[in-house]
């Protein structure tokens, strides 16, 4: 009786512990598996090819899937982001594949969308989230739309209130949040002038105009990036823009398009920056796609005293494209605010920490829509370059920040599971004296999967 006992409490004893051992070792390997350390840098040199177009990469999957035909994508960003717009467009009954290197859509028209057997989930992706709605409010069956946590707590009622003028039946939850849930409603044209500046905005109009009866006008008070509209006129809408309004009206259907993604320019700016900060650096970027509404951070710098040369200046599928010289700079700081500040929008991150090493002070105003990105971005990056000795202050739309320091210290950094954090973050770490740390850094991901790989590659 004792023997079985003890053997009883023996297996009991073996199974709590390694059922411990084996969480300790979970949480190793998987829990601190995110987790990237960083080491100083003294420079960075050479040609880095950067990842594709994160926007233009969703966007030509978009009309590619509602386009007639069989459209052609080379250079595809395959980031997590762009991988859900994918996923979303595959459930809806469009084959999408890889052939050659190239992604295929097999465009099933306008009105050529199947009702998914599920809900649409667009995982970290707001742009997959606010562009498909503009889309699913012209379809005639329902749908859900969700994502992860932190889609879940960004702004949705900046698309829900034009696509309801427009006559779409789409509610979010609150009125304001995701899961965003669309029913079949007809839609007509409207003239709306964008209360937020923001090119997703902007896009979801553009995109729920192709099934609406009648002209819409989008008036935007200071420019976006403006893929869409190249985008669109490419597949055969009929656009136009005159000033500060874009005029579509409504065709019989969208035309399948060959297209070649340029690399992502705000994947660019990150070693844009650390050419700059790090000394005797000097780097090449080739096929960087330079749309104008995107190079407000190019403009900042140069305003700085940064050595940039925009080489090979070409066009490819109506959009900019060039290659990029940057070498070390000694910078100044500046104010900027304004119209610039949604042509820079997602670099302000990066160009706090590119502030830090200017001689003199940064402000960054008008910047407030930072607060509503996959986290907060001011309140991010004001806590952690603190953490590494940076003197840098919050304030309601932006930043202050007091430059000329020639090293940061090392610390435990947190991402917020924001991938622009993690890599502004991962570029202040090379002018820490130490090494720094940073959480959950896996978010890179969504836009530039193997980015602290590339970053091993300088000197
Ligand atoms: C994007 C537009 C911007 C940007 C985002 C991508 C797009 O968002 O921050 O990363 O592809 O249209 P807003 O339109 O919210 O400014």
């Amino acid at each position: 009786m004792y023997f079985i006992f003890a053997t009883f409490a023996l297996l009991i004893y073996f199974y709590s512990t390694s059922l411990l051992f084996f969480l300790l070792l979970w949480y190793n390997f998987f829990g601190d598996f995110m987790n990237v350390i960083i080491k100083p840098k003294k420079s960075i040199n050479g040609k880095f090819l950067i990842p594709s177009d994160k926007s233009i990469s969703h966007r030509a999957v978009m009309l590619g899937s509602i386009a007639n035909g069989r459209t052609e994508i080379e250079n595809f960003l395959e980031s997590a982001d762009c991988l859900a717009t994918i996923d979303c467009f595959r459930k809806m009954g469009i084959n999408i594949f890889f052939e050659n290197k190239k992604l295929i859509v097999e465009g099933k028209g306008l009105h050529g969308l199947k009702p998914p057997s599920s809900n649409l989930d667009v995982k970290n992706s707001g742009t997959t989230m606010r562009l498909i709605s503009g889309i699913l409010s012209g379809q005639n069956f329902d749908v859900e739309i969700t994502g992860d946590e932190s889609i879940k707590k960004r702004p949705m009622d900046r698309i829900i209130t034009p696509l309801t003028k427009m006559g779409a039946d789409i509610k979010g939850k609150s009125s304001k949040f995701a899961p965003l849930k669309i029913k079949p409603s007809p839609l007509n044209g409207i003239n709306y002038e964008l209360p937020v500046k923001s090119a997703q905005v902007k896009s979801a109009i553009l995109f729920a105009s192709l099934y609406a009866n009648g002209q819409t006008m989008v008036i935007e008070p200071s420019p976006t990036r403006d893929h869409t509209e190249i985008m669109l006129e490419a597949f055969g809408a009929d656009i136009k823009k005159i000033g500060t309004k874009i005029i579509i009206s409504p065709i019989g259907e969208l035309i399948a398009q060959k297209i070649t993604v340029p690399s992502d320019f705000s994947s660019a700016a990150y070693f844009i920056a650390m050419a700059l900060v790090l000394e005797n650096s000097h780097i090449v970027l080739e096929n960087i796609g330079v749309n104008p509404t995107r190079i407000g951070l190019i403009h900042a710098l140069c305003e700085m005293g940064a050595d940039i040369n925009i080489l090979n200046n070409r066009k490819v599928c109506g959009e900019m494209v060039a290659d990029i010289e940057v070498k070390s700079s000694k910078l100044r700081g500046i104010k900027i605010g304004g119209d610039i500040i949604p042509i820079m929008i997602d670099e302000i991150p990066i160009f706090a920490v590119i502030a830090l090493f200017a001689n003199g002070k940064t402000i960054i105003e008008n910047a407030e829509e930072l607060m509503v990105k996959e986290s907060n971005r001011i309140f991010a990056m004001v806590t952690e370059l603190k953490k590494m000795g940076a003197n840098i202050e919050a304030t309601p739309d932006g930043m202050i920040i007091s430059g000329t320091h020639t090293s940061l210290k090392g610390a435990n950094l947190e991402s917020y599971g924001d991938h622009r954090i993690a890599m502004s973050l991962a570029v202040a770490g090379m002018k820490a004296d130490s090494e720094i740390i940073i959480k959950n850094a896996d978010c890179v991901d969504v836009s530039f999967p193997d980015f602290f790989k590339k970053i091993e590659l300088g000197n």
